[in-house]
């Protein structure tokens, strides 16, 4: 079969690789997809963004299914698109995407439907905006209403950084559309933990648990980032709170669509933080995979990605189960200079190819690409052109000798203003082994 996955990042390109392994699958197209891609065998790059193009394509290539990546084609109604012209798909459908697309909707949902997240209030005006905040006192999160590419949260410390955001995002339009409306939230504490689940509209199918690392920065320090790092398992989610997690934060979504008229097909993503007495709180729903969550949660499937997502399209997820690696996975993003604000593009990545080649029996890592194109000399050089530009994942008995790995790997790749965090895994390395999880 041939089938389609949308979008052109390291998530992307993990989805595409491990569709690729199926024997059911001869080839995987990638819209746009990026130097990475290009370089699989049997995965191919398709030049096509807009929905009723990817629509075409997928009628004339007769696409059995398509994954879409990305939040954008999701709130842009891509499933709907797809649904109505008869083809198969799997992701959430525009009205339910709003679940992430606005932060005020999915807080309003989690209201309507009792999920546990911090207090928060809504704000177009930034005189009573400036007024909440002298009223609360920080530490206190500012948060854009709108998609902002996991950049439009401002975690402000003191009172001062706080009305700053108010006035940048407000006044400044800092963040453009995304940012006329914002939510001032009761800021939370504790470990941030990533919990991805399958849906098919009314049964859902766990996958392996991750935590990502969001700030720039060694020790949780600088700005927010799409992602830094991820590893899987996440050790804190326990079976115990992983029961917990399904029982307070994904089946009441699950309920909740349905009782609202609607259906939740696709990932489900509840980024949680997980306070010390064991309370769960949601940050966000994310209406799709988390990058770079995905990259070493697909290292670790043992099971024919093909194979659940048609399940989920067709919803029958119960007749499912995932099968994982034993061993962790853990990833570490190379991101370009300038990155978050100002990524700079166009530097020559050294060492890459000599990785890339084709997958080995019993290799144990994968360089997935992210925003990478072909350019310099004579077009055949892989230059950065975004933001993350890489996520080195690999395998390893435990999370030590998997980070052992991947920085290992990672040395061997270079580019002019690389930034990357050296303790992608801390938390968990550094502290005491606990009960295994999946
Ligand atoms: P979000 O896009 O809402 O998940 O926020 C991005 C990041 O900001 C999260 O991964 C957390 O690190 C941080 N964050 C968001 N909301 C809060 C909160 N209420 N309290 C503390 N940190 C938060
Ligand atoms: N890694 C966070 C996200 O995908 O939103």
């Amino acid at each position: 079969m041939r089938v389609l996955v949308i979008g052109g990042g390291g998530r992307e390109h993990a989805l595409a690789w491990k569709l690729k392994q199926s024997p059911r699958v001869n080839k995987v197209f990638v819209a746009p997809g990026n130097a990475g891609t290009v370089l699989e065998d049997g995965v191919q790059n398709i030049p096509i963004t807009t929905i009723p193009d990817l629509v075409e394509f997928a009628k004339n290539e007769s696409i059995k299914f398509t994954v879409v990546g990305p939040e954008a084609p999701l709130a842009a109604g891509i499933v709907d698109a797809f649904r109505f012209a008869g083809l198969k798909i799997f992701g959430p459908t525009k009205q339910v995407a709003q679940l992430e697309a606005s932060k005020d909707y999915s807080k309003a949902f989690m209201g309507r439907h009792s999920i546990p997240t911090a207090a928060y209030a809504t704000f177009s005006d930034p005189v009573e905006a400036h007024k909440y905040l002298d009223k609360k006192g920080a530490p206190i999160v500012i948060k854009a209403d709108g998609l902002a590419a996991g950049k439009g949260v401002e975690v402000a410390m003191t009172l001062s950084s706080a009305h700053d955001e108010v006035d940048a995002m407000l006044i400044s339009n800092s963040m453009g559309e995304a940012g006329a409306k914002i939510l001032i939230e009761e800021f939370l504490e504790g470990e941030e933990v990533s919990f991805i689940v399958m849906a098919d509209g009314d049964q859902i199918l766990p996958l392996a648990t991750s935590q990502d690392y969001k700030r720039l920065r060694d020790g949780d320090q600088g700005p927010n980032t799409g992602g830094m790092g991820a590893y899987s398992p996440a050790p804190i989610v326990t079976s115990e709170l992983s029961a917990r997690i399904i029982s307070e934060v994904i089946d009441p979504v699950m309920r909740g669509m349905a009782e609202e008229g609607q259906h939740y097909t696709g990932f489900l993503y509840a980024g949680l933080m997980i306070g010390k007495g064991g309370s769960i709180n949601v940050l966000e729903y994310n209406c799709r995979m988390g990058d770079p969550e995905t990259q070493p949660i697909m290292l670790r499937l043992k099971s024919d990605l093909s194979i659940l997502v048609e399940h989920a399209i067709d919803g029958t997820l119960d007749i499912v189960e995932a099968e994982w690696d034993h061993r962790a996975a853990l990833g570490v993003v190379m991101a370009a200079h300038g990155y978050p604000e100002l990524p700079r593009k166009g530097d020559i990545i050294y060492g890459l190819s000599e990785l890339m080649s084709t997958d080995k029996p019993g290799k144990d890592f994968h360089v997935f690409q992210a925003s990478t194109k072909m350019g310099g000399k004579d077009n055949k050089e892989i230059i950065t052109a975004g933001g993350r530009v890489l996520c080195v994942t690999a395998l390893g008995d435990n999370l030590e000798i998997a980070q052992h790995r991947a920085y290992e790997i990672s040395d061997k790749i270079h580019f002019d203003g690389c930034q990357m965090r050296s303790d992608i895994g801390h938390l968990v390395i550094s502290s005491k082994p606990r009960e295994k999880s999946l």
